[in-house]
């Protein structure tokens, strides 16, 4: 699929960021797509295209206003009746309740789509005692994934798409310091720590979840206007409206992206790839190092409470 790059893999987001975006017109008529971090940017975005497609959303979001608020846009614009489920990712027992509803509530799952995520510009440990961006952006979506597995492979062929980032390319993760104590935290490094984790996991799942029917990829959503960073204070907002803001661009190109991802025929068998947008990457050397990847999917599943069960087991 990736053409021979004259860029080295450190920067093949050059060559992959210049070119056209896939199209999709699939219908998505009646599939269930659970996704999370609806209520702005680009899970917003996402949750509405698909909607459009004909999907039934079932969201997994922490403020109940702003999804009241999404349902009731949702309605206008599909037939099917979006469920929301509350769980704030800073706290993983929240998660885990609300993805045991959602075990609980659907015995089929098309497409799971991983898009909460925070940039934390100051270390803030979790009530879990974890890193927040590690805890928000890797640690929440890994549980959802793995409490969801088996369902996924009972629903096959079904998809599940990680909203990554080329944020991984700042690095940062450090097996024996996710939490920052040896080291002074830095924002863009700890969220690079988060997304190269997400992304090493994914590449052990797609080999666990291998002639499953269950397909597994991360996806850069694009430089995009949100409200990712907003919780880092006045400064931050500030810089970021007159210098980071003017250069990113509308989030509906991340929702038609994540919609043909998940739609489109064309990635029915592609599996443990990572996309910018719609087309496919080369991630940083870092996030391939398989062996890394593996400590960091065992120390994953450890720290979600997870090591003692059978949900791997596909
Ligand atoms: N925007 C970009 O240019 C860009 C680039 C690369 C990757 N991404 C990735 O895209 C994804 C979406 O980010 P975005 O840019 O759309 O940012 P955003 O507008 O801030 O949206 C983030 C979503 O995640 C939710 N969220 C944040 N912290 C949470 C928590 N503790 N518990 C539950 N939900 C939480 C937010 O909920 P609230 O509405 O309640 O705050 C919101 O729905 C993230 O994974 C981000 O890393 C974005």
């Amino acid at each position: 699929m990736s053409k021979k790059s004259k860029f080295p893999p450190e920067l093949d987001f050059i060559r992959a960021g210049r070119l056209p975006q896939k199209k999709s017109n699939e219908s998505m008529e009646g599939k269930i797509c659970v996704i999370t971090g609806t209520t702005s940017g680009v899970g917003y975005q996402a949750a509405i295209r698909l909607a459009k497609a004909g999907a039934k959303i079932v969201m997994i979001v922490r403020n109940k206003e702003k999804a009241e608020n999404l349902c009731a846009e949702i309605k206008t614009l599909s037939s099917y009746q979006p469920d929301y489920y509350i769980a704030d990712f800073a706290d993983l027992s929240q998660v885990k309740t609300a993805t045991e509803s959602i075990l609980k509530n659907y015995p089929h799952i098309d497409v799971l789509i991983n898009n909460a995520g925070v940039h934390m510009t100051r270390r803030k440990l979790t009530v879990d005692g974890h890193e927040t961006a590690f805890a928000v952006n890797h640690l929440a979506a890994f549980l959802i994934t793995s409490l969801l597995l088996k369902r996924m492979v009972e629903s096959s062929p079904s998809r599940i798409i990680q909203v990554n980032s080329e944020g991984h390319r700042f690095k940062g993760l450090k097996i024996d310091d996710l939490n920052w104590e040896k080291r002074r935290y830095g924002g863009y490094r700890g969220y690079g720590a988060s997304k190269t984790a997400q992304l090493m996991t994914v590449w052990e799942l797609s080999d666990l979840l291998q002639n499953t029917g269950v397909t597994i990829n991360a996806m850069h959503p694009g430089a995009v206007k949100s409200n990712i960073g907003t919780n880092n204070g006045k400064m931050y907002n500030f810089f970021s409206r007159f210098f980071i803001q003017p250069t990113l661009k509308n989030p509906v190109i991340s929702g038609d992206a994540i919609y043909y991802l998940a739609s489109s025929p064309e990635m029915n068998d592609v599996s443990g790839k990572f996309f910018n947008l719609t087309n496919e990457e080369i991630p940083a050397p870092h996030a391939t190092n398989r062996e890394i990847g593996k400590e960091i999917f065992q120390l994953s599943k450890k720290l979600v409470n997870l090591d003692n069960e059978n949900v791997y087991e596909v």
